[in-house]
């Protein structure tokens, strides 16, 4: 038995057009799942479709904002007449918003209300709650389901200077236990996977000063990671196999997968 196989599965990853959805998205059709790579950018999704096609998978793009339910609908049942009932589902929308980064010049009590709120409505609300909301009872009608979260490591303890983002992704990590308990017996588990520092479009600005050297930031992340570097989108796919499959992980549920190169790990 192939304990990855994942043949018979229908995943959707909602932000594969991102970095790391889409190197996820990749990993999961490279496993044999079906993939629907869902977000906003029809350029990016249909090139990372594409990709998948062009080595053999089986992938379409469909246009979904995940912060608006009946967008989602309208993907679900695109999903669904391509490929039927999603089986998985990766929550890969969100990212840091610099408008909420707390600094000397823009301390934590000049946090602009409804710039948290936007960084909420994006990893938390379109991050994970909308799709789990829109995906999920189909999941339990069928008795068949995995949805796989993207943390952070400031969902564990919160990062310097980034507090919204921190906090969204705590919810949702919290969420994802809450869902873990409410589905368990109704055939979806529900799981996350806290990814270290991998350098993505969204915190491309935070790492990297324009001439491509690393920022005094990221030279303090790599300072306290364990293994010295930056995380590889494809370091992320082992997890999400592991969780997406219903071989692998049929007792899995509400758990999170740390894949950090040991940042959470260390002290001094
Ligand atoms: N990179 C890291 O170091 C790291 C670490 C921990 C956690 N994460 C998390 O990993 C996830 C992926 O981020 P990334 O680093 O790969 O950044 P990225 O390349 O910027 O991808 C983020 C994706 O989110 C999507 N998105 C944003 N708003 C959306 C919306 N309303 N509807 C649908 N999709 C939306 C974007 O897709 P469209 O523009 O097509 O909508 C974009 O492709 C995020 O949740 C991020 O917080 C990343």
């Amino acid at each position: 038995m192939n304990w990855f196989d994942l043949k018979d599965d229908v995943a959707v990853v909602i932000g594969g057009t991102g970095v790391l959805g889409g190197a996820l998205a990749e990993g999961l059709a490279r496993a044999g799942a079906a993939v629907a790579v869902a977000g906003r950018s029809a350029e990016r999704g249909e090139a990372r479709a594409a990709a998948i096609r062009a080595f053999g998978g089986r992938a379409i793009f469909v246009s979904a904002d995940a912060g608006d339910a009946a967008s989602l609908e309208v993907a679900r049942q695109q999903v669904i007449a391509e490929f039927g009932q999603p089986t998985v589902l990766v929550n890969a929308a969100g990212g840091n918003q610099p408008a909420v980064t707390v600094t000397a010049d823009h301390p934590f009590e000049a946090i602009n209300v409804q710039a948290w709120r936007e960084s909420f409505d994006l990893n938390l609300v379109g991050g994970a709650l909308l799709p789990c909301q829109v995906f999920g009872p189909g999941m339990c009608a069928a008795g068949v389901g995995s949805i796989v979260n993207i943390a952070s490591v400031s969902a564990h303890l919160p990062l310097s200077r980034v507090i919204a983002y921190s906090a969204a992704k705590a919810a949702v990590l919290n969420l994802t236990r809450f869902l873990a308990r409410e589905w368990a017996t109704r055939g979806v588990r529900v799981n996350s996977i806290t990814p270290g520092f991998f350098p993505a479009e969204q915190n491309r600005k935070l790492l990297f000063q324009e001439d491509g050297t690393p920022t005094p930031r990221a030279k303090s992340i790599l300072g306290h990671t364990p293994m010295g570097r930056f995380g590889e989108s494809q370091e992320l796919i082992g997890a999400a196999l592991f969780l997406a499959s219903r071989k692998a992980s049929s007792f899995v549920t509400g758990s999170d997968i740390v894949v950090d190169g040991g940042f959470l790990a260390q002290t001094i």
